[in-house]
């Protein structure tokens, strides 16, 4: 085998290995538990060691399997979160854009979702946020997906407001905002209700809301967010060129800083398109505050 022979068998060898790991990447054997540490500034004793357990763009489909969805539940309740948060696109129909059964919101598959979370809980509560999928199938399903998923495992919705929440004697404020591409999506009034005298968690799907909290100048300790999927497929050596954000790469994955803000981006649990997920694999994430 001559040099130009072994460099093409390896670059085949590399592709189809990467194929490979990428297919696998979604079953729910491969559902990721992430652990990280967020160094909170100036965060009460009492909140030391705060767990929260965050899953995002579940992405309910025909291509997202339920035991996928379960595995991820189990992994965060395997950790005892004191809270746990879901960050949107929790279904992937998308009527407003593809037309047919592919866009179509399908009841079936959110029921079989919210089924597969019926074991989740946590002693600060559930809470959640809507993403772009969510509402690009139109208000009724909006309104399906917050009724069910209240009713059937007591989602709290943060739609641009907050919550006080307490442990130990001390308080923080939970935010959450409706997904940053809609016009519904309000910052200010999320901010409006929430005091400024303790350490404030925003949920938003999309990080772009960076933005909007840089324009409007509010103090905001940890934004938790999904929407990128990680890249979902990442090539190696080209990584993922094409991402859904005004800022390109910076919020692709993991935990990212802004001065004191820092924002922690999970690669999510579904995927999109198809079932596909490329050297990243899908994620359960445990933020433990410092
Ligand atoms: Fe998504």
């Amino acid at each position: 085998m001559n040099r130009r022979d072994f460099l093409k068998f390896g670059l085949r060898g590399i592709v189809v290995a990467g194929l490979g790991k990428g297919f696998y990447n979604t079953t729910s054997e491969q559902v990721e538990l992430v652990r990280t540490s967020v160094k909170i500034r100036n965060l009460p004793a009492a909140l030391q060691g705060l767990k929260i357990g965050l899953m995002t763009d579940l992405h309910a489909s025909f291509i997202v399997s339920s035991e996928t969805i379960r595995s991820a539940g189990r992994l965060l309740m395997a950790e005892n979160p004191d809270l746990v948060v879901m960050t949107g696109d929790f279904i992937s129909g998308s009527t407003k854009f593809l037309s047919g059964s592919v866009g179509q919101f399908k009841h079936e598959h959110l029921s079989k979702c919210v089924e597969a979370l019926a074991g989740l809980q946590a002693p600060l509560g559930i809470y959640g946020v809507l993403g772009n999928h969510d509402f690009w199938s139109g208000v009724e399903s909006v309104e399906t997906i917050c009724e069910t998923f209240a009713r059937q495992i007591g989602m709290v919705w943060l739609r641009n407001r907050s919550v006080t929440l307490t442990r130990g004697g001390a308080s923080f404020h939970l935010l959450g905002v409706d997904d940053y591409w809609e016009p519904s999506c309000s910052l200010a009034a999320a901010c409006k209700g929430a005091g400024t005298d303790g350490i404030r968690i925003l949920l938003s799907h999309n990080p772009d809301i960076n933005d909007e909290i840089f324009l409007l100048r509010e103090r905001i300790d940890l934004v938790l967010s999904g929407h990128t999927h990680g890249g979902q497929v990442v090539v190696p050596f080209l990584g993922q060129p094409v991402m859904p954000s005004k800022f390109g790469q910076k919020y692709r994955a993991g935990l990212v800083r802004d001065g004191d803000r820092q924002t922690y981006i999970s690669r999510g649990v579904g995927c999109l398109l198809a079932p596909i997920r490329l050297n990243c694999p899908p994620e359960a994430t445990v933020l433990t505050l410092t």
